[in-house]
């Protein structure tokens, strides 16, 4: 009895351990999604990852909930191996080692914060952003609580994505464990 209960706690922190990012690529050409880590705009390669998403493919990978500075965009016009983009390129290649501060592109942003006991305690704050950066992809960012979010170049509100420093109203939050789904083309 006692083995079991510790595997049922074993398997519920393991599944609230961290939060899923996907990628959702609706153009009808090849995207390469990146993910990295750059806290503060100081790059961190511990957290990187990157391929080739055909169109209509999606592909997902995991984030511990702790993580603070994760950013994630999508390449385009890359050759295969994820080199010499037309947008979005990083240092590093398919996977990048510069955590996207070179990308210049849209990006969503993920990260672990602790509200309090009594204003939702810990959660994943997340958001769209192009500041300073060029919207190459309309991009949708849906979390699996309900709420979403939608950049597209010409239709980018200050409540959708920060357009610059100080568009607060583009922040959302989520439990933790949540799945993020970045689309492109959306
Ligand atoms: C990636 O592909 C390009 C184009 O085919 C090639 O020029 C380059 O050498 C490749 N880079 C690596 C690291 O394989």
């Amino acid at each position: 009895m006692k083995f079991s209960l510790a595997l049922t706690a074993a398997a519920l922190f393991a599944s609230a351990s961290a939060f899923t990012i996907k990628f959702d690529n609706k153009c009808s050409y090849a995207v390469w999604p990146a993910i990295g880590k750059a806290p503060n705009g100081q790059p961190d390669p511990s957290v990187a990852h990157g391929a080739k998403l055909a169109a209509g493919k999606s592909i997902s990978w995991s984030v511990a909930d702790t993580q603070i500075g994760i950013r994630a965009w999508g390449r385009t016009g890359c050759a295969d191996n994820g080199t010499g983009c037309k947008t979005g390129g990083c240092n590093g290649g398919m996977v990048c080692t510069d955590g996207g501060i070179t990308a210049g592109v849209i990006l969503s942003e993920y990260g672990y914060a602790d509200f309090g006991a009594q204003y939702g305690g810990k959660r994943i704050s997340w958001d769209l952003s192009h500041v300073d950066s060029s919207i190459n992809l309309a991009t949708g960012l849906h979390a699996s609580d309900g709420q979403s979010v939608r950049c597209a170049s010409g239709n980018c509100p200050a409540n959708q994505a920060y357009n610059s420093a100080t568009d607060y109203a583009a922040d959302r939050n989520s439990p933790l464990g949540a799945t993020f789904t970045h689309t492109f083309c959306a």
